[in-house]
């Protein structure tokens, strides 16, 4: 049952609307607003699966409305999520002279976990792989398993803030490190190691980045679709369509 704090209550009407309602009126007041605390106390108890995005997760705030042709960079500013994470992290990687694809690979690297958190790696190589050399989203798909394992040689170690997230004993999953060991003998190994290192300083707070210096970084290394993203018929067209609008019912 739900506890009718009156204050709260009080507050939410306004004292003086309350004393010009009639009783049935007072009533139906009271009752939208216990509602309101429901609907609240629910989302509070199922807060949804910690693997999906935040676009497939109940928001107060509505999406604004796509380009009827849209772009990675309508995506980027409209949609994708860590916008500041990745500019910082393609930041990194241009100012240490790391070859372009990798910027734009550590510009791309988590978008995809506005629509999806669990196995980013995967989901996000997926997603980007008709449009970009495919040294990229390979990096992409495997700096998800090799952000877990450290390499001294490239001054990679393990984040302070997996251990808040994961836990400290935190061990993963066999095909984590399969996947780990894979990318580690792989001759491509670096595609995928220099995303997890630009992430190593791509989490500061309050910097401020555009996209400005990566336009034409994005035009040299993305084939658009004349159509716009997820009206092309590419095996990823679904994904970009869902991430424009997430609140299709089926
Ligand atoms: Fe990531
Ligand atoms: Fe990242």
């Amino acid at each position: 049952m739900i506890e009718v704090d009156r204050k709260a209550f009080l507050a939410s009407v306004g004292v003086g609307a309350l004393e010009l309602m009639d009783p049935e009126e007072k009533a139906e007041a009271l009752e939208h607003y216990m509602l309101d605390q429901i609907d609240e106390a629910a989302l509070q108890q199922v807060p949804g699966p910690r693997g999906a995005g935040n676009l497939l997760r109940a928001s107060e705030f509505p999406l604004e409305p796509m380009p009827e042709k849209p772009t990675l960079v309508d995506f980027f500013n409209l949609r994708l999520a860590a916008k500041s994470h990745c500019l910082q992290s393609a930041t990194h990687a241009l100012r240490s002279g790391y070859p372009e694809r990798t910027v734009m690979a550590c510009l791309l690297h988590d978008g995809v976990q506005g629509l999806i958190r669990a196995d980013h790696g995967w989901w996000g190589a997926q997603l980007y792989e008709p449009y970009v050399d495919e040294r990229i989203t390979w990096g992409i798909r495997y700096h998800g398993a090799l952000r877990f394992y450290p390499d001294p040689q490239v001054s990679y170690e393990y984040p302070d803030l997996y251990v808040r997230i994961f836990g400290e004993d935190y061990v993963p999953p066999d095909y984590i490190r399969q996947a780990a060991e894979y990318a580690t003998s792989h001759e491509w190994y670096m595609e995928a190691r220099l995303i997890t290192v630009c992430d190593l300083y791509a989490f500061e707070e309050g910097v401020e980045l555009t996209l400005d210096p990566f336009i034409e970084i994005i035009e040299r290394n993305f084939a658009h679709p004349a159509e716009g993203l997820g009206y092309d018929n590419s095996p990823s067209a679904h994904m970009w369509r869902t991430i424009a609008n997430p609140d299709k019912p089926l």
